[in-house]
């Protein structure tokens, strides 16, 4: 199969027909690209997995592109899971909803809840809208792959398995979103992203349950057991720049090919190393990470990345990076 890529109207209109004809297409979001297929077509979901080498028990998210799209979906809202959906959608929230019977259960993985998001990017709206559908999709990534941020990455991974990639250059978040159960009494973030706890507390009360870097009674989102944002080369998460220094002069001492991922204010003290910065704010950090591991892995044998959890959303980063490093 030829995979195209396009930008602009044409891409989206070539996208919208494709799913239409029960096929699956690539499109960009501010978080990571995703890779679309008719949520309410079983054909559809099932070339969505094939293209990803997914497990099948790993359930997919339906995105929408107005609000009003979510209710055929669900199977009830409550008061409370209103008010949270309409603060931070659209936006870089997945909200776990009990699913109505339109949601096939290969969409979900036989769960009975269905994670629902209404992204923010206007080519993802546009491209949704125009579909006519509701959009099951999981990143555009091979399965345990880095989530993509850039067209180029989704053709590296998906070159010849899907037939089209809609180009809306990179994603402005980068990294996927937020994961939010709201579907028992007690909201669950699954997966911490952008949009933080303390961000959902504000709208919700103090009962949000946060599971980054916690021990928790619950299961976290199936997807999570898989060792996912894997770089092709090892890597390790180092607490501070002299640790950094001294593991990245360890790896040069046995012969081995190492590079940095380092906070933009350390960059002076890097000497001769090799190096890419992550920027100055954790917001500059979420956007770089997956491009920067993805650059990293090329031609090294080590990557060294600085601890970025002084923050929530640095915090968020630092839940990849240590799945990456196999940590968690
Ligand atoms: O930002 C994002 O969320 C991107 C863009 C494309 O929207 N999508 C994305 O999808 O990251 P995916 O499939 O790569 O990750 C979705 C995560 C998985 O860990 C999955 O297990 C979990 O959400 N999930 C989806 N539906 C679920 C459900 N019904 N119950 C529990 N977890 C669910
Ligand atoms: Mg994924």
């Amino acid at each position: 199969m030829i995979t195209e890529v396009l930008t602009g109207a044409a891409a989206i209109a070539k996208g919208a027909e494709l799913i239409r004809m029960g096929e699956v297409v690539a499109f960009p979001t501010e978080t990571v690209y995703g890779l679309g297929g008719n949520a309410l077509l079983e054909s559809s979901v099932d070339k969505i997995y094939k293209a990803k080498g997914r497990p099948a028990d790993n359930p997919l998210i339906v995105h929408i592109a107005e609000f009003v799209d979510i209710y055929p979906l669900i199977a009830e809202m409550s008061e409370r899971n209103y008010a949270v959906a309409k603060a931070f959608m659209p936006g870089a929230i997945t909200i776990l909803f009990p699913k109505s019977k339109l949601i096939p259960d290969c969409v979900t993985a036989g769960l009975r809840n269905v994670g629902i998001r209404m992204p923010a990017h206007p080519i993802a709206r546009e491209f949704i809208k125009k579909c006519g559908v509701p959009i099951a999709a999981p990143s555009a990534n091979m399965s345990s792959r880095i989530s993509p941020t850039e067209a180029q990455h989704v053709f590296d991974d998906l070159n010849g398995r899907i037939p089209l990639i809609i180009d809306g250059g990179s994603s402005d978040v980068g990294i996927e979103s937020t994961v939010l159960d709201l579907s028992g009494d007690k909201p669950i973030i699954l997966r911490p992203g952008a949009i933080t706890a303390a961000m959902i507390s504000e709208v919700i009360g103090d009962q949000v349950l946060n599971h980054v870097g916690e021990v928790i009674a619950q299961a976290p989102a199936p997807g999570m057991k898989y060792r996912h944002y894997a770089p092709k080369c090892e890597m390790e998460v180092v607490d501070s720049i002299e640790g950094l220094l001294a593991t990245y002069d360890n790896a040069l001492c046995d012969n081995r090919r190492a590079v940095a991922l380092i906070k933009s204010g350390d960059k002076d003290k890097m000497g001769c190393r090799s190096y890419i910065e992550l920027g100055y704010s954790d917001d500059e950090w979420l956007h770089n990470i997956y491009g920067a591991m993805r650059r990293a892995e090329i031609d090294n044998d080590l990557i060294i990345c600085i601890d970025l959890s002084s923050t929530d959303k640095g915090k968020s980063a630092m839940n990849r990076v240590n799945k990456a490093s196999k940590k968690v």
